[in-house]
């Protein structure tokens, strides 16, 4: 079976919150463990210039989100863990993306149609105070999914259009320019509770009514003792249902745990006392990732130095393939001769390299036919940076690299179909 990769991003604008971390990093961190997917994580800062206009606050929810991910378990070394800005190939995708997308579909774009709706209702015009960095979010968003090729992308309900979108982008520019992108799919999780705030509404940043994921120990004692409850007095029987308070407490809390609240509830537990038992039940999961955090917080050159690591790794993926786009839509060396049509049967079908990296840890890279057929196996490299330079000097010098490469080359097919292979490279279009 091909390995699922799966890729997420996360917008750099705020400071982790508990909804944040029961909705999308403690189930992300999880599946990302599982053997058989290989996940690419990033922190979406390009997106963050689209409605946050303070570079401080970019910088700083950059550092708190990456931190954030390290402290509940992400490991960097398993996943491909990266910052968005980092990888300069996203948005030169963008670009060609841009160019295959129609307007009117952007136009469609809930973000967008939200802010038009709400001008026309105000008696303005419909684009006052609308960027084009918001009317392109789909675009950017569908460069980051496309440049990796994942096949699943787990996000929020309200992100379900921008996947859809990804998928059409991807379709018009394979039916333009051959076949080199996945069709994405949202993978939406059901599952996963959405937690309510302070107020008792859903928390969101929107409604200001969020517990800050790693506030300190009395700062997260005061705003869950600030939490909504009713009128009841001790002693009084108290419903579950409705209960922000309850809901929270089995956001974290065992079966078993959430049936003895649920027992204390109907017995009149004080509400007081029911905060107590959350405050510590919380304090139970996030107090060791909070020290993790609080020191990861103090040296941000370490976490740089995780990320840029990261951007090597996404980037002898995106270097490459951003190339062969390139070469696609006709961003070409002018001495190369020109294909026919690319889109048809040939240009669709050809040899491809593959990189990836085994449990060895190591970066490989392999060389298909149009049958996927092994034309040519690499060793193992200790960095990917060295697997995409064989890579491109291969892609280059066509089969006059072999020699110069044969220590790094653990397995050849047959000598001629591999040249001719190489060649599509070296002189495309011969
Ligand atoms: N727009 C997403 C959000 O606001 C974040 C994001 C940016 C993203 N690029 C992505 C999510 C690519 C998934 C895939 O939640």
């Amino acid at each position: 079976m091909k390995t699922q990769r799966v890729l997420t991003g996360i917008t750099t604008s705020g400071t982790p919150h508990l909804g944040n971390y029961v909705g999308a990093v403690r189930p992300t961190v999880r599946a990302s463990r599982l053997a058989e997917v290989e996940s690419f994580y990033f922190l979406a800062d390009y997106h963050a210039l689209i409605k946050v206009g303070e570079p401080a606050r970019v910088q700083r929810s950059t550092l708190e989100i990456a931190a954030t991910w390290l402290a509940c378990g992400l490991d960097p070394e398993k996943v491909t863990f990266y910052r968005q800005s980092d990888i300069p190939e996203i948005p030169e995708l963008t670009w060609f993306l841009t160019c295959v997308t129609g307007k009117g579909v952007l136009n469609r774009a809930h973000a967008y149609k939200a802010s038009v709706d709400k001008n026309n209702a105000a008696n303005v015009d419909p684009d006052a105070g609308v960027t084009a960095g918001l009317f392109m979010y789909p675009v950017l968003m569908a460069a980051d999914i496309l440049m990796f090729n994942a096949h699943q992308v787990p996000v929020g309900r309200d992100q379900i259009q921008h996947i859809e979108m990804a998928r059409d982008i991807a379709a018009s520019f394979n039916h333009l320019y051959g076949e080199h992108f996945t069709l994405p799919e949202a993978a939406i999780e059901d599952h996963v509770a959405t937690l309510p705030g302070l107020d008792g509404r859903k928390m969101s940043k929107s409604y200001d009514n969020t517990i800050p994921l790693f506030a300190p120990r009395d700062q997260l004692k005061k705003l869950i003792m600030g939490i909504v409850t009713d009128s009841r007095a001790p002693g009084e029987s108290k419903s579950t249902e409705d209960s922000a308070l309850f809901q929270l407490y089995q956001a974290f809390a065992s079966p078993d745990e959430t049936a003895a609240l649920a027992k204390a509830y109907v017995d009149g537990i004080a509400w007081g006392e029911a905060k107590e038992l959350l405050f510590e039940r919380l304090e139970q999961e996030i107090a060791p990732m909070r020290a993790v955090y609080d020191e990861l917080i103090q040296e941000p050159a370490r976490i740089e130095k995780t990320l840029k690591a990261g951007a090597d790794k996404a980037r002898a993926i995106a270097t490459p393939f951003t190339a062969r786009l390139r070469h696609a839509v006709g961003l070409r060396p002018l001495q190369t001769v020109a294909a026919p049509a690319a889109s048809k049967a040939g240009k669709a079908s050809a040899a491809a390299f593959k990189q990836y990296r085994e449990r060895d840890g190591l970066f490989y890279f392999k060389l298909l036919d149009a049958q996927g057929a092994l034309l040519l196996q690499s060793t193992g490299f200790a960095a990917p940076r060295d697997a995409a330079q064989a890579m491109a000097q291969l892609q280059r010098e066509g089969s006059a690299a072999l020699d110069a490469l044969s220590s790094q080359i653990a397995s050849r097919g047959e000598a001629s179909a591999l040249e001719t292979a190489l060649r599509s490279f070296s002189e495309p279009g011969v």
